[in-house]
């Protein structure tokens, strides 16, 4: 049985003294041991934060995203190395606004994914369509070439310690959920992928649904035989709506 994992991405949210607040509480939350894994993704500069709070306990960090060269004369950037530095153990890639604000194409994100391995960091590789895409019948198409791209590159044994998210983009941060129906299809769509290049990669693959998660969908949503967590944006950032996410499936 894949573990539930629930992870925050915080966006470019938050200060010194939120960050305090929020972590505090969730690790007090979730002193009782459960078979949900929690993680967080805060911005750079909360990083040094959330290692010196979070050293030691069950819950996880990383970033959101990462520059794929190791250094260099590449003003405002950040390396996987200096992630590691702050006790990183994940990396976001290819989030939508990510590819979408800040033009990372698929070939972007799979060299991104690629350094990320290549550190020793888990990347969390997210796919998604946009509404246009989906009425246009593009959903699985999409997110295939998404994935394709990175497969082209780390190939399947990539994925061994690596996660997926599945963010339609019409559901993030719009209050919209995929029902737990529409989000399973496309979730059973992508690990079927993965099954046909190697099933026991496959089976341990966990992918988590993102787009408007709470304390009120996540457990229809979790119970879904393919859908291993979520990726929660604006409900990771109060410790009483997270920890519902979390305590939906503990
Ligand atoms: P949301 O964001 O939960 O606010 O929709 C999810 C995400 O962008 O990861």
């Amino acid at each position: 049985m894949r573990r539930i994992l629930v992870a925050g991405n915080w966006k470019m949210h938050g200060s010194r003294a939120m960050v305090k607040e929020l972590l505090n509480g969730l690790l007090a939350g979730t002193r009782n041991a459960s078979e949900v894994d929690m993680a967080v993704f805060p911005p750079f500069p909360y990083l040094s934060e959330a290692q010196t709070l979070l050293a030691g306990t069950s819950i996880t960090w990383g970033a959101q995203t990462l520059n794929p060269i190791a250094q260099g004369a590449h003003t405002g950037e950040v390396s996987a190395g200096m992630l590691l530095d702050f006790g990183c153990s994940h990396v976001l890639v290819g989030h939508s606004e990510r590819r979408t604000i800040y033009g990372e194409s698929d070939e972007d994100v799979a060299v991104r994914f690629e350094a990320a391995l290549a550190a020793g960091l888990e990347p969390v590789l997210c796919v998604g369509e946009t509404l246009q895409e989906r009425e246009n019948g593009e959903t699985e198409s999409v997110v295939d070439r998404q994935i394709s791209a990175v497969l082209k590159r780390s190939g399947i044994g990539g994925f061994e310690r690596a996660i997926v998210a599945y963010e339609p983009v019409w559901a993030i941060g719009t209050g919209e959920t995929a029902s737990p129906g529409q989000a399973q299809a496309v979730h059973a769509f992508i690990r079927h992928k993965f099954v046909s290049q190697d099933d026991i990669i496959a089976g341990q693959l966990r992918i988590l649904y993102g787009g408007s998660v709470n304390g009120s969908n996540a457990a229809d949503l979790f119970a879904r035989e393919d859908i291993d967590g979520g990726l929660v944006g604006g409900a990771s950032l109060k410790v009483e709506d997270f920890l519902a996410i979390r305590n939906a499936v503990a």
